[in-house]
């Protein structure tokens, strides 16, 4: 799981590679690495760690002068192989003739490397990666097979995932992409080519695409170009589509961590999420237009996400069955896609992803397509896998996500669920014109005030994040609306402080979770004055007497939570859809400053990836 970029033209390589890295450092950052063609050899540098320590290493080499023409480059996240500079890509044959980098999973790498090593070849790197590409220079360097008609024959022989750009110094003027299961962008610009794995890296030097689908390839040879066929020597129509597209610099503003800087955002990306989607009487989703009929009359629905996205899956559930009446499953993506879910043409699948390049998920729409489900992605990058797999959709509008906790994307998911709720459930004539009426002046008024008064408590949240910066297992604790919340705060404090922590329904920590209560353990609380209120206060007094620490979020000025909790973040009192928001937003501040007060690198927790692009 991986970033690929990939430049040919005329132009120095390394200013343009290093810039898509960066953009692709979403997807992982343990190594980085870029391959160039240089006096016709292929001159690599690798690196470890993140983009800029390859960027130190470049800036010191003298063929950084002169590497024009033809690059290709990648950031790592590991799944075969340490994260350390061996494994890193690109990776060369043993003949160091053909050189690539690859997103994806050989599955069957191990017998393919078996058989390549009975034919005396070595292997420098732990890598599947390093199998496929000894495999297809096994086949060329036999001489019986073309560049192409080499990388076609590993291509066929290989099970799994591939996202690949090839260069052969045979053919310095050459350059082959293929793709399998990860999605691989072809960007094109008088005589220019640009690739990758998505279209980050390429919308700033060009706005025509090609996105190649499963089994095709490019060659690129010379100025010219051509699709193919994996699995035949056939040319294939050219799609050039024109995006409209940009991606701005990121910037960090007067924040020192994203992450800070995107939980501040929510003050306007809820209101831009919702923005224009609501009249006084009805809701509007126009992604939606083309299938509204097939999706007011659904039987069932599906939401499948992974991570953040699945928690706001979670609160879909609730506001869509509520106010809709329409029932919903709620599946992890990576479970729904070998699941034996029931499904046909009166079923909706919602896929909700912030990225849009989640491979679970992706594969999740796949099998919910084949099946004639109606598919509907929540998302917010334009133009990302998602948006362009599912039959319609919604963009979340939030703006660039680069933290990789999700924090401002979750919210706005909610946002876009709970119109769709209410969308729904007024087709299905299942909510009064009163009622409707009444939410959509709530989501007209959006409550930016209440949100400013939530971040305003960040310096009581920082001194109470401080007091429990040394705990070791944290129990998250919610019900009905405020489960999934209790869920997405316990991942936030595990994502970017490495505390343990889990989410839980209040009632149902009894089972189980309650012996690990001792005294040393923060349990938190979420406590809005709703009907589960005098139920919660009993799991509250539950842990209590078994001395565990009590913190609690809530909109309740009651004396008795006060002398209940070790510490309580007050927040302002709105309703009961207002307050899942707020609530979130003052747990991913807790977080944000456990993990600051812990030295962490918030933006880019350790081991994770702000998009999982491998199954
Ligand atoms: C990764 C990220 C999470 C995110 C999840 C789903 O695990 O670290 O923050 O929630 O992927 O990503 P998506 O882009 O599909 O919402």
């Amino acid at each position: 799981m991986c970033g690929i970029v990939a430049y040919k033209g005329q132009k120095d390589c390394f200013p343009i590679l290093l810039d898509g890295l960066k953009k692709l450092e979403y997807r992982g950052y343990d190594s980085a690495g870029v391959a160039c063609l240089v006096n016709n050899k292929i001159d690599i540098t690798k690196r470890a760690g993140k983009v800029k320590e390859l960027e130190r290493a470049i800036a010191g080499k003298k063929s950084s002068k002169n590497c024009n023409g033809l690059g290709i480059a990648h950031t790592r996240w590991a799944t075969h192989g340490e994260p350390n500079q061996k494994n890193a890509h690109p990776h060369s044959d043993e003949s160091k003739k053909i050189t690539l980098v690859h997103n994806g999973i050989i599955e069957n790498y191990d017998p393919i490397k078996k058989f390549l090593r009975s034919k005396k070849i070595k292997f420098k790197s732990d890598t599947d990666t390093e199998v496929l590409v000894q495999l297809i220079g096994y086949f060329y360097n036999k001489g019986m097979l073309s560049f192409e008609q080499s990388v076609r024959a590993a291509l066929q022989r290989v099970d799994g995932a591939y996202g690949i750009v090839i260069l052969n110094t045979d053919f310095p003027d050459m350059m082959i992409a293929a793709r399998k299961g990860s999605p691989l962008v072809v960007g094109i610009k008088d005589g220019e080519f640009f690739i990758g794995s998505d279209v980050s890296p390429i919308v700033k030097h060009t706005q025509k695409i090609i996105y190649l689908n499963d089994s095709e390839m490019a060659v690129i040879d010379g100025t010219n170009y051509e699709i193919k066929s994996v699995d035949k020597d056939v040319s294939l129509p050219k799609k050039v589509e024109k995006i409209d597209y940009k991606i701005d610099d990121f910037d960090k503003g007067k924040f020192k961590y994203f992450m800070h800087k995107e939980i501040h955002e929510q003050v306007t990306t809820i209101h831009n999420t919702l923005k224009g989607r609501s009249t006084k009487s009805s809701v509007l989703l126009h992604g939606l237009s083309e299938y509204w009929e097939e999706i007011k009359a659904a039987e069932k629905i599906y939401i499948t996400a992974c991570g953040t996205s699945w928690h706001a899956g979670l609160i879909g559930k609730n506001l869509i069955e509520r106010f809709a009446e329409v029932p919903v499953h709620v599946e992890y993506a990576s479970e729904f896609r070998y699941n034996h879910s029931i499904m046909d043409n009166k079923t909706i699948v919602i896929a909700i992803s912030q990225s849009g390049e989640t491979a679970d998920t992706l594969a999740a729409i796949s099998k919910a397509n084949d099946f004639g489900a109606i598919t509907i992605g929540i998302c917010n990058v334009a133009g990302s896998s998602v948006s362009r797999e599912t039959n319609c959709g919604i963009h979340t509008r939030c703006g660039h996500e680069i933290g990789v906790a999700s924090t401002k994307a979750f919210t706005s998911q909610i946002s876009i669920l709970y119109l769709f709720a209410l969308k729904l459930a007024d087709s299905r004539k299942r909510i009064t014109k009163t009622d409707m009426k009444k939410h959509l002046e709530m989501i007209s008024d959006v409550h930016q005030k209440d949100i400013k008064s939530v971040l305003k408590k960040e310096k009581s949240i920082k001194k109470m994040a401080k007091k429990y910066q040394n705990a070791s297992d944290f129990l998250y604790l919610g019900r009905g609306l405020n489960f999934p919340v209790a869920l997405e705060g316990a991942l936030k404090l595990k994502e970017i402080s490495y505390i343990h922590a889990e989410g839980y329904p209040a009632a149902e920590m009894k089972h189980g979770p309650i012996a690990l209560v001792d005294k040393n353990m923060p349990n938190v609380f979420i406590v809005p004055k709703d009907k589960t209120y005098d139920k919660i206060i009993s799991n509250i007094e539950e842990i209590k007497s078994r001395k565990g620490k009590i913190i609690i979020v809530t909109d309740s000025k009651d004396k008795i939570l006060r002398d209940l909790s070790d510490d309580l973040i007050l927040l302002p009192k709105t309703n009961q859809y207002m307050f899942v928001m707020l609530a979130t937003i003052a747990l991913q501040l807790f977080s944000y400053f456990i993990a600051v007060a812990k030295g962490c690198d918030v933006d880019q927790p350790r081991n994770l990836a702000k998009s999982v692009t491998v199954e």
